[in-house]
């Protein structure tokens, strides 16, 4: 018999997790914004193209609507609490880069930075958006993107006994890589 159980269909994301959670930033007219998102998806690799599922109230949704770029800033451990205030609190109420004080760079290709101390950034420019009940879903090419050479081999991803990449898993849970598995035939 069966162990599973029905819940519900409004909560199929918390199944999806955990899974990554980045610190995107948006920037224009000179106002610069951090924020906390997770619904980040590859599309392809070639072209690299990316989506991100960002609500349309965001500060994020408005300053990345306007000036068409973001980059998305890849985090470990350590900055669970940046993450946690970057999910929590509205650019439109604070200045959370100052807040957080946060050291941002800018990036070679595109005009928004990345943050100091990221494990990895991608710099990325929307080429389509639309907006689905209230959340605007980025569809955007990936322009550039740097690694910390000691934690990223491009033949192999993530070197995940030292990268401890920050996940989310549901409210204010969040896990890290904990086994590595490596299948072989
Ligand atoms: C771990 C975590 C993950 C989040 N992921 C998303 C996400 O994928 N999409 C989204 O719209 N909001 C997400 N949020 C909420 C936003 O970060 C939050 O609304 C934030 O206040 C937006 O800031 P802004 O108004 O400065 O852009 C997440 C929050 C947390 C804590």
């Amino acid at each position: 018999m069966s162990s599973l159980v029905s819940i519900d269909v409004e909560d199929y994301y918390k199944v999806l997790h955990p899974r990554p959670v980045y610190l995107i930033v948006s920037s224009c007219d000179g106002r610069t914004n951090v924020a906390s998102i997770a619904w980040v998806s590859p599309v392809n690799d070639d072209p690299p193209v990316v989506a991100l599922a960002i609500n349309k109230d965001t500060l994020t949704s408005e300053l990345i609507s306007k000036s068409g770029v973001f980059t998305i800033n890849v985090v470990d451990e350590s900055k669970v609490s940046d993450v946690w205030v970057a999910g929590t609190v509205s650019g439109k109420e604070i200045d959370k880069v100052g807040k957080l004080g946060l050291k941002l760079i800018k990036s070679r290709t595109i005009d928004a930075p990345y943050i100091d101390g990221c494990l990895a950034y991608l710099g990325c420019k929307v080429i389509r958006s639309l907006e689905i009940n209230g959340v605007n879903l980025y569809i955007a090419k990936v322009l550039e993107v740097y690694v910390r050479k000691n934690l990223f081999d491009p033949r192999y991803g993530w070197n995940l006994y030292r990268a401890k990449i920050l996940m989310h898993s549901s409210g204010r849970c969040f896990t890290i890589p904990g086994k590595v598995i490596i299948h072989r035939m």
